[in-house]
């Protein structure tokens, strides 16, 4: 009887026999040698078949694995300095699970439009699996930062009666007799909730049926929104930069393979480090306009913009105090210069783009109601929020961080789509 173990552990059986459970990655063969490369979620090993020690019927059963069939392996564990894992399974025994038909991906180059059809395949190769395995590190570090520094998380839901950003981009759904929507963003939610529990966050998905199809946009995608009472907004930006400094020293800690494996540049990373600067909507306008852009103030930022003003910068870049009339209608109006707003964006170096939104919110009651008849939003949808004004209300700030950018950015991947196990774009609704 062997131990069955992964590959990620053999390491602790040198020199015994396991049992790996996996898929068949790759295989060689010289007739009396067939060398496996065998893979389980956790990593990849080669595994070594001599004829002459196995078998006749091993051997055939060796022989019979197509790339991806499932497979047992029985054998010894071997410390082999030239492994990639730094370990070698001799083989002992095989079984096979199921013979894979003739795998539609081989190893050799695809077009992205082919791999995405067969998204369901192409999670398996490693630089897929990469990318997941960053992604899950991704929000774990999250989460331990926020539930580490007294946030509660609070989940919003996800159907609404109403928008938060924009009503253009509304996905329709009937729900029941009434119409309604999904969500974009559970800011409004979290609000309430923050005056419950102080400071909360949400982590989940968020919709936007935005006709763009760019390198940064999807239709689904996953948001962080924290959301914090007494919190101005000064604050919020300093809680956004140690959050991100976090998130990126947990994934260069913990995800040094799969960083590896994705090629990434891992000293632009080291870089992250809070304090961000920072530079005013106004600033920016103005190195913009000296740097040949034909841009007024006024104009909201296009991702040239972005990119050039972010370019400048080894760490994320905050962006502050936007006009007023470019932002959503529930940001705070500085009290010194109501035409810009007190929130920020934080843009990520490489021409990342905005990987947060956020800002100060409207606490006035009768300031929040004149934003509503101006913005044109009907007063009954929106009458909860409305009340969190006159109860109790105070100054409050959040934000939202877009997971997909930052899985990106952090991965140094060209496009947001593989950030996602299932992405969801313009086009694209299957698998
Ligand atoms: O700037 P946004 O639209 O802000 C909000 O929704 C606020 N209500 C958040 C808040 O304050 N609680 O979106 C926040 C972030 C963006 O900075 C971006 O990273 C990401 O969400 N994002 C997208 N990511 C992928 N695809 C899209 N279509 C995205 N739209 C926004
Ligand atoms: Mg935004």
């Amino acid at each position: 009887m062997s131990t069955t173990t992964s590959i990620a552990r053999v390491g602790d059986f040198a020199g015994q026999a396991v049992t790996l459970e996996g898929w068949l990655y790759n295989k060689r063969s010289s007739g009396k040698i067939q060398f496996l490369q065998v893979r389980d979620g956790t990593g990849l090993i080669q595994c070594v078949a001599v004829k002459a020690e196995v078998g006749e019927d091993t051997f055939a059963v060796c022989a019979s694995l197509t790339q991806e069939s499932s497979l047992r392996v029985t054998g010894l564990v071997r410390a082999d300095d030239r492994a990639p894992g730094g370990y070698e399974l001799t083989v002992q025994s095989v079984e096979a699970v199921q013979i894979a038909e003739e795998y539609p991906i081989s190893l050799k180059e695809h077009g992205v439009d082919f791999l995405m059809d067969h998204r369901h395949l192409w999670v398996r190769v490693p630089r897929q699996r990469a990318l997941l395995r960053i992604r899950a590190e991704v929000e774990r570090a999250v989460a331990a930062y926020l539930d580490g520094n007294g946030f509660t998380r609070v989940d919003p839901p996800l159907l609404t009666p109403s928008s938060c950003e924009d009503t253009t981009e509304l996905f329709h759904t009937q729900y029941f007799d009434q119409e309604a929507y999904l969500t974009q963003s559970g800011q409004m939610y979290m609000e309430a909730a923050a005056m419950s529990l102080g400071k909360v966050y949400s982590a989940g998905p968020a919709f936007r049926a935005e006709k763009s199809k760019t390198r940064r946009h999807l239709i689904e995608f996953w948001m962080i929104e924290p959301e914090m009472a007494f919190v101005e907004h000064d604050e919020n930006l300093r809680i956004q930069e140690q959050l991100v400094s976090h998130v990126v020293k947990h994934v260069l800690n913990h995800c040094e393979e799969e960083l590896h494996t994705l090629g990434r540049d891992v000293s632009a990373l080291a870089k992250v480090e809070a304090p961000f600067p920072r530079l005013s909507y106004d600033e920016a306008i103005d190195w913009l306009q000296k740097h040949d852009f034909d841009i007024q103030w006024g104009d909201d930022f296009g991702s040239p913009h972005e990119t050039a003003l972010a370019n400048q910068f080894d760490r994320p870049l905050f962006i502050e105090r936007y006009p007023t009339a470019i932002k959503a209608f529930y940001m705070q109006p500085d009290p010194n210069r109501p035409e810009v707003a007190l929130c920020a964006d934080m843009l990520a170096p490489e021409g990342y783009g905005e990987i947060i939104g956020g800002s100060q919110r409207i606490h006035d009651y009768e300031l929040l109601k004149q934003r509503f008849d101006e913005h044109k939003l009907p007063e009954d949808t929106y009458a909860w929020y409305l009340d969190l004004r006159k109860y109790g209300s105070v100054p409050h700030s959040g934000f939202g961080l877009g997971l997909e950018r930052t899985i990106a950015w952090i991965s140094g991947i060209e496009h947001i789509r593989e950030a996602i196990a299932f992405p969801r774009t313009l086009y694209r609704l299957y698998p």
